[in-house]
């Protein structure tokens, strides 16, 4: 699909990406998984991209969760001198195109070198007014929410919140996505029909797209097609169709 088919006044905000299938795109071309991650950055590139001409404000990348960690030990090394290869490298690209680059997820629990590299693109892109690129990183949904609980349990306790000022924005105040509007659109690429722990919370009501292409061969087409897929239903949230019409 190319972008002049899509609406220009429907485009949805934000857009959250789960970039599943590097290992079996690697399989299936014969190479260990290593090499499906090298390859999945052009995919990267490509849908920031094209996030920034569709007008899309907010894109977030799952780009390692918490759960993560538990894989082979030479796969998570290799993630993450990827990581700070690719961010490095991409940072000035990201300021030519007026990216704004943020971080969320148990960044502390990164090597040193990676938290270093990505706050220096943190801060080197951070007056940049374009797209606000989100990198989900050692994050998983329940974490965040559990790192919420916890920041409001403290507030309670050193009486700077009382129970009934405990509401939906408030908790969401508390979460690493503050300012952030929740995703009107996930995309999950590879085939695989689940969440895994992402952004429990924000996708209460986000439209759900499931594509079978692996992460490495996904471009900012696919993304297109994905929007479009998104302008074409009926968000009710909860309402009748007549409702939502009128
Ligand atoms: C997604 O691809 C990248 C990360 C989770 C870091 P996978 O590595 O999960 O690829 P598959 O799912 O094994 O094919
Ligand atoms: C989800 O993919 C995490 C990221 C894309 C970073 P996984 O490949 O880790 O998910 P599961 O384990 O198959 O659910
Ligand atoms: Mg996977």
């Amino acid at each position: 699909m190319i972008l002049d088919e899509l609406k220009k006044n429907y485009i949805p905000r934000h857009v959250a990406v789960i970039m599943d299938g590097n290992g079996r795109w690697a399989e299936l071309h014969g190479n260990d998984r290593i090499f499906g991650h090298t390859q999945g950055v052009d995919a990267v590139r490509s849908v920031v991209e094209g996030a920034g001409e569709s007008g899309v404000e907010y894109l977030t990348l799952y780009a390692f969760s918490t759960e993560n960690w538990d894989r082979p030990k030479d796969e998570v090394n290799a993630l993450m001198s990827l990581l700070v290869h690719a961010i490095v490298q991409e940072t000035d690209n990201l300021n030519e195109k007026n990216v704004k680059m943020l971080a969320i997820g148990n960044l502390a629990s990164l090597p040193p070198d990676v938290q270093l590299k990505l706050s220096e693109a943190v801060q080197s892109t951070s007056s940049n007014t374009g797209l606000n690129l989100i990198l989900a990183l050692s994050y998983s949904g329940r974490w965040e929410i559990l790192e919420a609980v916890k920041k409001i349990v403290c507030k309670a306790k050193n009486g700077e919140v009382s129970e009934n000022q405990i509401n939906e924005n408030m908790f969401a105040s508390h979460l690493s996505t503050v300012g952030i509007p929740d995703p009107e659109l996930l995309i999950r690429t590879s085939g695989e029909y689940r969440i895994s722990n992402f952004l429990l919370w924000q996708i209460a009501y986000s439209e759900f797209y499931f594509t079978p292409i692996l992460w490495p061969d996904f471009r900012k087409e696919n993304l297109f097609e994905a929007i479009g897929d998104f302008q074409r239903r009926e968000r009710r949230f909860g309402k009748t169709s007549e409702q939502i019409r009128s």
